[in-house]
């Protein structure tokens, strides 16, 4: 077994940052190297403003930057001083080619892997972090050994991130699992214990988990498919309860408190975003016609269909409100981000929606406590949306505050559940006061009190509520 001295961590984004800075937090006895090719990311892990927020990464990266943690754009320098190798890079979904917008796009992780092969001069763990597809690490253990010289022996291990983004920092210092796969061969199980050594500084022994290469790689897509398709089942149930008035809110209680089903998760909303959950469920779908096994493909697939349903039924449910036109309207758009606690907008739902009420000619104002604003015209500017820059910047206009989003809007739409949104934190009269009549409010987080909202005037919709609820 090796003693882990010295890691390095390919890839310095949401995951290898958070991931890697945890280490050295906890092992101050391990170097641990950061590094990435892109210098504008390293240059902002060395400076005061870190390029993502994360509660609590601050005070992480700053108690150990420049003492057994750094951040450098040398790769090489990285992986020849390592141990233990982190292959943290994206694996986003193919957009053209073979199995384009559903199978993984595996270059970065090829490109890392050959890099490794081409620059290692001894024996090294290399360890899977990004989400993967089954059976990729074989892929890599044949780069791997079809590029080193005769003495170097590479053991590949798979260990899967679970964080969330958001509470990154949290899940990472306490996380309810570690998973670790490798090869049940003596070398894989040796290389296996020295990486359970390394979480074993502040993971208690019984959450580590240790199995098969497969099972590690697998169990990453699954969890991630059984999370999406917890929110999906409970927003299918929240369209039935606007129909009926049955109030999802009080059905999630309901359910959840059947201690098989648990309580989390079952949150209904204008449907889930970020970067993993859309990507992982369409490469396990990708995977599952790869397999010929094309009812479990379809299964799976549903997962995303109703996602894709939930955000377009919420986009009707405002048209069809303001009267079946949003032409010239000015709809003020709380939250930009896909979560809470996160600057990040991958996949994020108020991109679909604001594209919805461009497409519909109306004036989108948008206000999110962390999103930068270049982020949210790089986000709109996508082909398809508003090719135009000057163009776009007449359709939206990005304000430094929820008061000045709302300013005149003849509706406001909840999309992120940041917390100063909610019922108690904004002053809802004020911003009521200062809208065109009737005043509609769209919650498609669940985050207000209905009640205490409609008592100021506001017209009030809410995901999985039906404003006649309770009534016969
Ligand atoms: P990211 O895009 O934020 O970061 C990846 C980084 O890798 C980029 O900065 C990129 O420049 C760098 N990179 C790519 N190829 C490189 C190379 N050859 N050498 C050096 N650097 C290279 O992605 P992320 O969100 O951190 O996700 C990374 C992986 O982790 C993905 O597979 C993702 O599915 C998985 N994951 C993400 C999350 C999450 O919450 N974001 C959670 C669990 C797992
Ligand atoms: C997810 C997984 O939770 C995490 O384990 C994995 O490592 C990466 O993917 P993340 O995407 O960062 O994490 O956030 P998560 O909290 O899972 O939320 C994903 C989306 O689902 C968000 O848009 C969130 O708002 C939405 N969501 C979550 C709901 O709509 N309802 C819920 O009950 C929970």
């Amino acid at each position: 077994m090796v003693d882990v001295k010295s890691i390095c961590c390919i890839g310095a984004g949401y995951v290898g940052g958070p991931t890697c800075a945890v280490i050295a937090y906890k092992c101050h006895n391990i170097k641990v190297t950061i590094v990435d090719l892109n210098q504008a990311r390293i240059d902002a892990w060395n400076s005061d403003k870190l390029p993502i927020y994360e509660p609590g990464l601050e005070e992480v990266v700053f108690d150990r930057r420049g003492k057994n943690l750094f951040f450098t754009t040398d790769v090489d320098a990285a992986i020849e001083e390592a141990d233990l190798i982190f292959v943290s890079v994206n694996t986003p979904t193919k957009k053209t080619g073979m199995g384009a917008g559903m199978a993984a796009d595996l270059a970065y992780i090829e490109g890392a892997t050959r890099r490794i092969a081409e620059v290692a001069t001894r024996s090294k763990i290399v360890v899977e972090k990004s989400t993967v597809p089954c059976r990729t690490a074989e892929s890599m253990r044949t780069i791997l050994e079809a590029n080193s010289t005769g003495s170097i022996h590479f053991d590949i291990l798979s260990n899967p991130e679970f964080l969330a983004e958001g509470t990154a920092i949290k899940d990472l210092l306490n996380p309810d699992r570690v998973l670790i796969g490798a090869l049940q061969t003596p070398e894989g199980i040796s290389a296996q214990k020295s990486l359970a050594a390394v979480y074993q500084n502040w993971v208690p022994e019984d959450r580590v988990i240790t199995t098969n290469l497969w099972s590690s790689e697998l169990s990453k897509l699954a969890a991630n498919a059984l999370l999406a398709q917890r929110i999906s089942s409970i927003n299918a149930l929240s369209a039935i309860c606007e129909a009926t008035g049955a109030d999802v809110d009080e059905v999630a209680y309901a359910c959840g408190r059947d201690s098989r089903l648990g309580s989390k998760f079952l949150k209904a909303s204008v449907g889930f975003g970020g970067s993993c959950f859309q990507k992982d469920i369409l490469n396990l779908v990708y995977l599952s016609q790869q397999l010929n096994l094309p009812e479990v493909a379809d299964y799976w697939q549903q997962v995303v269909i109703m996602n894709e349903y939930q955000k377009k039924r919420f986009v009707r449910k405002i048209i069809s409100t303001l009267f079946n036109t949003i032409t010239n309207k000015r709809i003020a758009v709380l939250g930009f981000a896909f979560k809470k606690d996160t600057g990040d907008t991958r996949e994020s739902a108020a991109i679909t929606l604001i594209k919805d009420f461009i497409d519909e000619n109306a004036h989108v104002a948008i206000y999110d406590p962390k999103v930068e604003h270049e982020q949210i015209y790089m986000d709109l500017a996508e082909p398809g949306v508003v090719d135009n820059r000057k163009q776009l910047e007449k359709r939206i206009s990005i304000c430094a505050d929820a008061y000045e989003a709302c300013k005149g809007a003849d509706a406001v739409v909840i999309v992120t559940e940041w917390d100063e949104f909610k019922s108690d934190q904004l002053d809802y009269q004020r911003i009521y006061d200062n809208m065109h009549k009737p005043a509609f409010l769209f919650d498609g987080r669940l985050l207000l009190d209905a009640a205490q909202i409609r008592a100021i005037g506001f017209k009030v919709h809410i995901i999985g509520k039906n404003e006649l609820a309770g009534t016969a």
